[in-house]
């Protein structure tokens, strides 16, 4: 996928706020045809402009896979963040025309596994809801374990414990309830596989647990995107472009290239898939790498770069595009 991609017109049918922190947006296309079927733990970008800053953010579909009539997403906000999630707060209404991408897959369901164990955290439910309609169309078994802050904040935990029961299991973080990781761990089937997506340290703490445990990598799934984060403006040379640009403090290096009518590829635009590496040509300075997709090796020599994330301090870096 690329800034040139085809998209998909649509206009916002449905804005529910859920809590005082999460919204729930229903787009339908506008030029007639069916939405792209798609698998459980898909997303789509949604394109925004922001105040003539345009914006692409990722987001989990979190409808009904085989739903031709719409896709949904649900958006948290985050007042510290660079905007877009705050644009789709204050600013998306329904009625209003947007574009969005055609669905891509980067945490999808392993169909072979016998059981499927998902743990998910606070927003980051959404992938699992759109798993679970897909498990559930299909027949596989699974159980959800979703932590979340509170009751109030609790996005869709009634809805699902209403819809697959003693599925799922919900722990509040207010009344101490704690994932009961270890023993989840032990007691599943050979040939279960676990999923979880949610905030850093929860994966980090599933993971580590799941592989200290003896879980085969194979077996192991999990989504992460970053936020790219704000920081100082910086100049990059792009070599092949021949272009100088300048990155915002609120802009990712992607969405400078992009600005600039540089058509560079990306999929998650988080850190996470590594469709956007890129050479460096020279580095004068530091690279700021903020994805987890290169190696530490790569990182420490400064001969790439992702450019949805990560940031440059000092006075010159050519890249490859
Ligand atoms: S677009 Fe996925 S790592 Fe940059």
């Amino acid at each position: 996928m690329s800034v040139g991609a085809p998209k998909i017109p649509v206009v916002v049918a449905e804005v529910v706020e859920l809590n005082p922190l999460i919204k729930r947006f229903r787009f339908v296309r506008t030029d007639g045809k069916p939405m792209p079927t798609f698998s459980g733990g898909a997303h789509i970008v949604v394109e925004m402009d922001d105040n003539g800053t345009r914006r692409m953010n990722p987001y989990s579909l979190m409808s009904d896979p085989t739903d031709t009539s719409g896709f949904e997403i649900s958006v948290r906000r985050d007042d510290a963040g660079r905007g877009g999630s705050l644009y789709m707060h204050n600013h998306v209404r329904p009625g209003m025309a947007m574009q969005v991408s055609h669905p891509v897959n980067l945490f999808g369901l392993d169909l072979r596994a016998k059981k499927h164990l998902l743990i998910a955290g606070g927003i980051g439910i959404t992938p699992f809801i759109a798993q679970m309609t897909q498990l559930e169309h299909l027949g596989h078994r699974f159980e959800l374990h979703y932590s979340v802050r509170s009751p109030e904040l609790g996005a869709y935990a009634d809805d699902l414990k209403s819809r697959y029961g003693d599925r799922v299991h919900i722990y509040y973080d207010n009344q101490k309830h704690m994932i009961p990781l270890a023993e989840l761990l032990e007691g599943q089937p050979l040939g279960t596989h676990l999923y979880v997506c949610g905030p850093k340290g929860m994966i980090a703490w599933v993971l580590g647990s799941a592989e200290a445990a003896g879980w085969h990598p194979s077996t192991l799934h999990s989504e992460e995107f970053l936020a790219p984060p704000v920081g100082h403006a910086f100049e990059v040379e792009l070599a092949a472009s021949r272009k100088t640009i300048t990155v915002g403090p609120a802009q990712s290096l992607l969405e400078a290239m992009e600005a600039a009518g540089v058509d560079a590829p990306y999929l998650c635009r988080g850190g996470a898939c590594g469709q956007c590496e890129t050479d460096v040509h020279r580095c004068d300075g530091s690279i700021e790498h903020n994805d987890h997709w290169l190696t530490p090796e790569q990182k420490a020599s400064n001969t790439k770069i992702m450019p949805c994330v990560s940031r440059f301090h000092g006075a010159t870096l050519v890249i490859d595009r």
